[in-house]
């Protein structure tokens, strides 16, 4: 536990899991719960006696790395299917309490490329799921949203900036503006429902078994990771200064949980993030001491690649009564850890460009 300057009492990293205990035997269902943060959250439901619905296509990475995530044996029951068909989803939503909604095509590179595929998963998807979720008369949905939405902000020369909840989104890809739709179309759809809803926007998540995407530049901490662990030079686009706020991918799960518990969410839009500015060339410099011989390399920094900021936490504080507990230098150490002791976890696509 941490004590604030005003004297409040706020929960720091896992503590919150006491909190959770009003969540034994309701009933849950995970969007995209077979992905990075929605099987961590199913584990930690799961944890605390919820009954966990993962529904999810299980096509974003193969099987081995479904495994590497274990959602699969988590979950109460996996649903294999598109968050696009309602008949499928009007049934798992039957007699659901509460829904967390992940799923999303979840690459900023790759909605930049598929933009037809960014919008059917997370405009067309996510539009069945609230309106579904009205119809079932579910307690509460958590949308999952990204820090994307800000862009780089209000005044780009400015370079990356804290970004409070309440200032104009400025969504620079196709990915920010699907989630910044999203966004609005919970309120509007959901408000004044007997759904309660709370917009949790996400910064950069990492942790633990993340495996990097190809043609991706998001993921940094496993990006850089795995190219260091391989021998490839570490690419920094842009110089590396791009700033990221990196939480943790437990504290991401946590933060989610008591999303369903917390009062103060309800209609509220709440940035996750640790309030730390980290930049790209920062990790990459964690990371290097563990792989001698490591190499930077510069290049161009795409132009759906913002240069970032960091949350503003007071709200994520105030309302949940809670904030990551974990630092990037011990998130960092964990993941090399991990991947050193995990070498399969290695993309074959990536090992390939060593040869
Ligand atoms: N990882 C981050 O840094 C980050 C940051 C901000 C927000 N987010 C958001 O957090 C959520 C989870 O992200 P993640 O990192 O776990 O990504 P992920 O790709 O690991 O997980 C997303 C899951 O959604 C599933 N999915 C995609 N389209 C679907 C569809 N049409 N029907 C059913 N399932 C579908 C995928 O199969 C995948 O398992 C996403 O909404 C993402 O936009 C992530």
């Amino acid at each position: 536990m941490t004590v604030k300057p005003d004297d409040k009492v706020i929960d720091a990293g896992e503590s919150g899991v006491s909190r959770l205990e009003k969540l034994r035997g309701s009933r849950i269902v995970v969007t995209g719960g077979a992905g990075l943060v929605g099987s961590r959250l199913t584990a930690l439901l799961r944890g605390v006696d919820a009954e966990v619905t993962v529904l999810d296509r299980m096509d974003a990475y193969p099987d081995s790395i479904h495994e590497l995530f274990g959602a699969p044996r988590r979950a109460s029951r996996l649903v294999v299917g598109d968050i696009r068909d309602r008949t499928l989803v009007r049934s798992v939503l039957e007699g659901a309490d509460h829904v967390v909604h992940a799923a999303a095509f979840a690459d900023v590179a790759a909605c930049t490329r598929r933009p037809d595929i960014a919008f059917k998963a997370n405009v067309e998807g996510t539009e069945v799921i609230l309106e579904e979720a009205v119809r079932a008369e579910v307690r509460r949905l958590v949308l999952v949203s990204s820090a994307a939405v800000y862009g780089n902000g209000a005044d780009p020369a400015a370079g990356p900036q804290r970004f409070h909840e309440d200032q104009t989104p400025y969504p620079l890809s196709v990915y920010a503006n699907s989630k910044l739709w999203a966004e609005h179309q919970t309120r509007l759809l959901l408000g004044g429902t007997g759904t309660e809803y709370a917009i949790l926007r996400y910064f950069s998540v990492y942790g633990d078994p993340q495996i990097p995407k190809p043609g991706s530049h998001s993921w940094m901490v496993a990006w850089l990771a795995m190219h260091a662990r391989v021998g490839l030079p570490m690419r920094l686009n842009g110089g590396g200064v791009q700033v990221r706020d990196l939480v943790h991918v437990d504290d991401i799960a946590m933060a989610t949980a008591l999303a369903l518990v917390e009062e103060g969410v309800v209609g509220e839009t709440v940035n996750v993030g640790s309030g730390v500015p980290t930049s790209v060339r920062d990790v990459g410099e964690l990371i290097a001491p563990h792989y001698p011989g490591s190499e930077f390399i510069i290049t161009p920094r795409p132009a759906d690649d913002p240069l970032g900021g960091f949350a503003e936490t007071a709200r994520l504080a105030e309302l949940m009564r809670w904030r990551p507990g974990i630092t990037v230098a011990e998130g960092v150490e964990r993941y090399v850890r991990w991947l050193n002791a995990t070498p399969e976890a290695v993309p074959s696509w990536l090992t390939e460009q060593v040869a």
